[in-house]
């Protein structure tokens, strides 16, 4: 069940094109004094009437307790950790990091990715938190082949994360994807090495470390979404859709401008 079919990987490697390509055609407008209301109408229209599209966020994941998910895109400041809901009021500030997600569906599957932008001039821990995040998505994907096992990614995030004296948040993790948004298994971005489902070819993941420079510890606001750290301390999350090939892994929203992380 967790096995794709050539068919199915075929629109999952569309479905994650056009995820990329998407980030790529949002970068030049992530600039100070943009809101994340703006950036949510620029994907919202670009999904929807180029990439004729279907934004997976919008309405996504309600509940008896909380609604669904109200825009197109998340995008999560500073401080947020994910599920950052954009509005018109806030504008992007000089020094800020942002985390922007987007998930397309297209002939019905699932393209998910995520990427950090900075705003402006960033301080330096801010740009350190952001490359050992980036570090460790790559550490993980280049474990990725049949007979490897989901926890070698959790150990080797948390390592790189601990030796450079961050911590990984718990509360949130990767997931299999195809015509479902989330799937099993979770791909949890902790744990240890030689335990865990063990991977074959053909399975559709993500892998998406969300990274704090304090403490691990979130909490969600009352709008039932925003997840932030606990102790306000800076947070990164970089994500990629993940294909298991015979040999190794296809990145499905590896993108144009993107260096191919050496496997
Ligand atoms: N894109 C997120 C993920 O990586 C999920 C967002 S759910 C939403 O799994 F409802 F907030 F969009
Ligand atoms: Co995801
Ligand atoms: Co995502």
């Amino acid at each position: 069940m967790m096995i794709k079919t050539p068919e199915a990987i075929e629109k999952m490697r569309i479905a994650g094109k056009l995820a990329a390509e998407l980030l790529v055609m949002l970068e030049p407008h992530v600039q100070t004094g943009v809101t994340t209301g703006k950036l949510n109408d620029i994907c919202h229209d670009y999904i929807v009437n180029t990439q004729k599209a279907i934004p997976a966020p919008l309405n996504y994941g309600s509940t008896l307790s909380r609604p669904g998910f109200p825009k197109s895109i998340c995008t999560s400041i500073n401080e947020v950790v994910c599920h950052g809901i954009p509005n018109d009021q806030k504008k992007l500030r000089n020094g800020d990091i942002i985390n922007i997600d987007v998930t397309v569906i297209k002939d019905g599957y699932h393209g998910d990715t995520s990427m950090m932008f900075m705003v402006g001039r960033v301080p330096e821990y801010a740009r350190k938190l952001i490359t050992v995040t980036q570090e460790c998505l790559y550490k993980a994907i280049n474990l990725v082949k049949p007979d490897a096992r989901l926890g070698d990614i959790g150990a080797v995030i948390q390592k790189h994360a601990h030796a450079n004296h961050f911590s990984v948040v718990e509360d949130f993790a990767g997931h299999g994807i195809g015509q479902q948004f989330h799937e099993p298994p979770s791909v949890l971005h902790f744990g240890q090495a030689g335990t865990g489902l063990i991977l074959s070819e053909g399975m559709t993941f993500t892998i998406e470390p969300m990274i704090n420079i304090g403490k691990k510890q979130v909490k969600i606001k009352k709008d039932g979404w925003t997840a932030v750290t606990k102790d306000g301390s800076l947070s990164a999350q970089w994500e990629h859709t993940l294909l298991v090939t015979k040999t190794g892994v296809e990145i499905l929203t590896l993108r144009s401008n993107e260096k191919k992380p050496k496997i």
